[in-house]
């Protein structure tokens, strides 16, 4: 079926307002909204897009735009919600909705450079050739933190959640203020590739912080390529201070003296 048919023929599954302590929150099933109901495509400049590592132009919708479509309890604060990007194969990444709404992004379903029956180009992903179809959230914006800004590809479906559901058993029981802005931090740049009490990504392991560890994994936080040669895991000298990886122990500290 050609793409633009495909992309005509659809049916409405947006979940209209839920009672606010549902287990199911609204979601976008992009591939699903009818035409009517999405907001007008634009044309997008992406200085440097990650993916394809150059500039690119995209036909895509606004994301705030398209958030309007989700039904939000009225009694919850948008501070409090997460978005929550699901691709095909179910990987998921996540931002804050107020993070989402400050910025200038876009659900991009076209690479202008692709030729007019195509919507994507390809691109290399490790040992892979692949395109980002059929979603790819893009920002505008060159100079964002990519840890709080998302750039997830082959997109199916957008929904909206309170961090303190999606990240239930990994929430600080502790109301001390490192301990809050440690799991904060945790939750913003680790909790991806880290699991606490189950929750989390499985590319690192899981923490163990005690008080004879905390300086080795103060400096290991901040840089810990400098530690082992060739890890998975990033450097974060650039997005967290000494003061931001201290609260990050106090965190993991709390959580693992339960
Ligand atoms: C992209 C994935 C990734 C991210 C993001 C990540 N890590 Fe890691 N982390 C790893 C991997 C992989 C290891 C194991 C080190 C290795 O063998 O390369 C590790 C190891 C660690 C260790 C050492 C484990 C131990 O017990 O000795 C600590 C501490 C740690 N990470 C904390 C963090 C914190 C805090 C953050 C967020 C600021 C974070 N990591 C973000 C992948 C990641």
């Amino acid at each position: 079926m050609p793409n633009l048919i495909k992309f005509c023929s659809v049916i409405l599954l947006l979940t209209s307002s839920l009672p606010l302590f549902s287990a199911q929150w609204p979601e976008i099933r992009l591939l699903e909204i009818p035409n009517s109901e999405l907001p007008v495509a634009v044309q997008v400049t992406i200085a440097k897009d990650p993916v394809y590592k150059t500039t690119k132009k995209y036909l895509a919708y606004p994301l705030d735009e398209l958030l309007t479509k989700l039904k939000l309890p009225k009694q919850i604060n948008p501070d409090e919600l997460l978005i929550i990007f699901t691709a095909e194969d179910s990987y998921q990444s996540f931002m804050s909705y107020s993070d989402a709404v400050s910025e200038n992004g876009y659900i991009a379903f076209k690479d202008i450079a692709a030729s007019a029956n195509k919507k994507w180009l390809p691109f290399k992903f490790g040992s892979e050739i692949t395109t980002p179809e059929p979603f790819y959230l893009v920002w505008s914006n060159p100079e964002l933190d990519k840890w709080l800004f998302p750039w997830p590809f082959q997109l199916t479906s957008i929904s909206v959640e309170p961090a303190t559901d999606f990240f239930a058993a990994a929430m600080p029981q502790s109301k001390q203020k490192s301990v809050q802005q440690g799991f904060k931090l945790f939750s913003q740049y680790c909790i991806r590739c880290h699991t606490v009490n189950k929750v989390g990504g499985k590319i690192g392991p899981e923490i163990q912080a005690s008080e004879s560890r905390k300086q080795y994994l103060l400096e290991f936080i901040l840089d810990a390529p400098s530690f082992i040669k060739d890890t998975k895991m990033p450097s974060f000298k650039k997005q967290l201070d000494r003061e931001n990886a201290s609260a990050i122990l106090a965190y993991l500290k709390h959580i693992n003296l339960k």
